[in-house]
């Protein structure tokens, strides 16, 4: 005999095998669900043609309206600028963000994550600087990363970082140079950025020159990175030109230059990398490989939409990177 009366979670959990409380997870995206749950589940609403209330039915659409965003630290001009734009695209198209500052922090990532992953928003929009990070990999939520290289299901937006390195490391080149030192992150780090350092050092030998790339973590405090910098100048004296891998940590090595007597342009010459607006206008005279954080936040945000509504992406977008001419990096 057919029943005519409404199929109840219950029975759902019933036909699916499962407790009524995990039935609910499914149904509100709620904690780690394993792939034959949610299939179990899902195929017993839909035998039984299950239809949700209105308000179990946003939750279960993942109709929050909200998209997370989780970055290093926006106290960084780069991720600053690249999440205000995010959250200004996103806002246009009646999306509100939550905003975790990740860096230093994998535990602090992961909290987000299991909080944000539990059903609390539509997507998310991640940054790098940590390591890889399980929970990513039990997501059913649409991702999209910035800088960063997760898994093949992940699609990621980036700037032409080879071209990027190419075009600081023949600048200086080309100012008549030889002696030119590179700094970038640790290569154990599942960033693109490592390609400018790939650029740097096929550059140089293209050139017959030697490389010399002087690791250091973007995560380190201003007070150890200044350190750092300091041993930087201690184990490279003869060091004629520096291909820096961001522009804070530019300005970091002209102050130390300054207070070592090292004269820029004369003296020594500094590429930097990033171009935000920000240093573009209160240091005009870095010459910089410049990112286009605005077309990167755009795109960022038409894929994650694209996902969300279960269309087809590409796995990578590669935007262009100009060099904005100041007067530090030729004489
Ligand atoms: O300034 C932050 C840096 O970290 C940028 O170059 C960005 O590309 C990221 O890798």
């Amino acid at each position: 005999m057919v029943s005519n009366m409404k199929p109840k979670l219950e029975d759902v959990a019933k036909l699916a095998g499962v407790s009524k409380t995990t039935a609910s997870r499914v149904l509100n995206n709620r904690g780690y669900l394993s792939e034959k749950t949610l299939k179990k589940v899902h195929d017993a609403m839909e035998t039984l043609n299950y239809q949700p209330n209105a308000a179990a039915r946003q939750l279960f659409k993942q109709e929050t309206g909200l998209i997370g965003l989780i970055f290093p630290t926006v106290s960084n001009p780069f991720f600053g600028e690249l999440v205000n734009y995010l959250e200004y695209e996103l806002y246009q198209r009646d999306f509100k963000v939550i905003i975790g500052n990740s860096l230093q922090d994998t535990d602090k990532e992961t909290d987000y994550l299991n909080q944000l992953l539990a059903g609390q928003v539509d997507g998310l929009i991640v940054g790098t600087h940590n390591q890889g990070i399980a929970e990513y990999k039990y997501s059913h939520l649409p991702i999209v990363a910035i800088d960063r290289i997760m898994n093949s299901d992940i699609p990621i937006v980036e700037s032409d970082n080879y071209h990027g390195g190419v075009l600081a490391t023949e600048r200086l080149i080309n100012a008549g140079v030889k002696h030119i030192v590179h700094t970038n992150g640790p290569s154990s780090l599942e960033t693109p950025a490592h390609r400018r350092r790939v650029a740097y050092e096929t550059i140089m030998k293209n050139n017959g020159l030697e490389p010399h790339t002087f690791t250091i973590d973007f995560k380190l405090s201003f007070a150890e990175k200044k350190r750092r910098y300091q041993q930087l100048f201690d184990s490279y004296p003869d060091m004629e030109a520096l291909f820096v891998s961001n522009d804070v940590d530019a300005s970091i090595i002209m102050a130390i230059a300054k207070e070592r007597g090292r004269k820029i342009p004369e003296d020594l010459l500094i590429v930097g990398y990033d171009g935000t607006e920000l240093m573009r206008n209160v240091m005009p005279q870095l010459t910089t490989v410049v990112q286009p954080i605005e077309e990167m936040a755009k795109i960022a945000v038409d894929i994650l939409l694209k996902r969300i509504a279960g269309d087809k992406t590409e796995s990578e977008y590669i935007l262009p990177v100009t060099l904005w001419e100041g007067t530090t990096g030729h004489r």
